[in-house]
């Protein structure tokens, strides 16, 4: 579903990506994790059509994503969340929600995902008359993803959950990400370590400096 092939990306003369190779198949979970600052928020954006990138190739569903914009990429069902959310703050939780179903694609079927995500995040609807700058972290969280749902993704692509969460809502917002592969999504997910996430991932690949290797078992247990 996913195919990246010996990416590179650089901002300016700084090389940040070197020949980055990954794959994820329908219905996958697969893990990108590194340490802070290595490099995964700039491959998972070039991976959505947010930055450029050079030499390789990107694929999408079997399509180089090089001629097409981010709106396009989102149109086809490629969805990214974003590490610093970027939600409306002075925008209310469901009109934050509704914003991610602008597309003809979410928007067929807006209500029932609005339900849906309602379900899955009760205290979003407790709360969606509040302004998003109101939410705790926690419920932030909750509302970059539930947006991200809006948009009816069949590809997450999912910037560091976990990023300034409480201890204790970590397990909780990791186990609603493991839902969303459970009713059929493909996610791409980017964490710092492999803490609660190693029991449901399908595949792990590690960034290091840029460079990206297949995280096996064995590496698990080496380490
Ligand atoms: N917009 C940018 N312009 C220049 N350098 C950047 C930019 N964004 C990130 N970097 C640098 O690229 C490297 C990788 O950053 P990033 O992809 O954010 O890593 P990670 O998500 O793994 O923490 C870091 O050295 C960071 O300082
Ligand atoms: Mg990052």
């Amino acid at each position: 579903m996913l195919n990246v092939q010996e990416a590179d990306v650089f901002y300016g003369d700084f090389h940040v990506i070197h020949r980055a190779s990954l794959e994820v198949n329908q219905g996958e979970l697969v893990a990108l994790i590194g340490a802070n600052g290595h490099g995964k928020s700039t491959l998972l954006k070039a991976i959505c059509g947010l930055v450029p990138f050079q030499h390789g190739d990107i694929y999408y569903k079997g399509e180089s994503i090089k001629a097409k914009d981010t709106t396009k990429l989102v149109g086809d069902g490629l969805v990214y969340v974003a590490e610093d959310r970027r939600l409306f703050p002075d925008m209310t939780v469901q009109e934050n929600l509704m914003l991610g179903a602008y597309l003809e694609r979410g928007r067929r079927r807006q209500f029932e995902t609005l339900e849906h995500v309602y379900t899955l995040y009760p205290r979003l609807q407790e709360r969606r008359s509040q302004l998003a700058r109101t939410l705790s972290g926690g419920e932030t969280q909750m509302l970059a993803l539930g947006r991200g749902l809006m948009s009816a993704p069949e590809l997450i692509a999912i910037d560091e959950p976990s990023l300034g969460l409480a201890p204790n809502l970590v397990a909780n917002m990791l186990n609603t990400i493991k839902s969303f592969k459970d009713e059929g999504l493909t996610v791409l997910l980017v964490e710092q370590s492999l803490f609660l996430i190693e029991s449901f991932v399908d595949k792990i690949y590690l960034l290091e400096e840029g460079v990206v290797s297949l995280y096996d078992d064995a590496d698990v247990t080496k380490k």
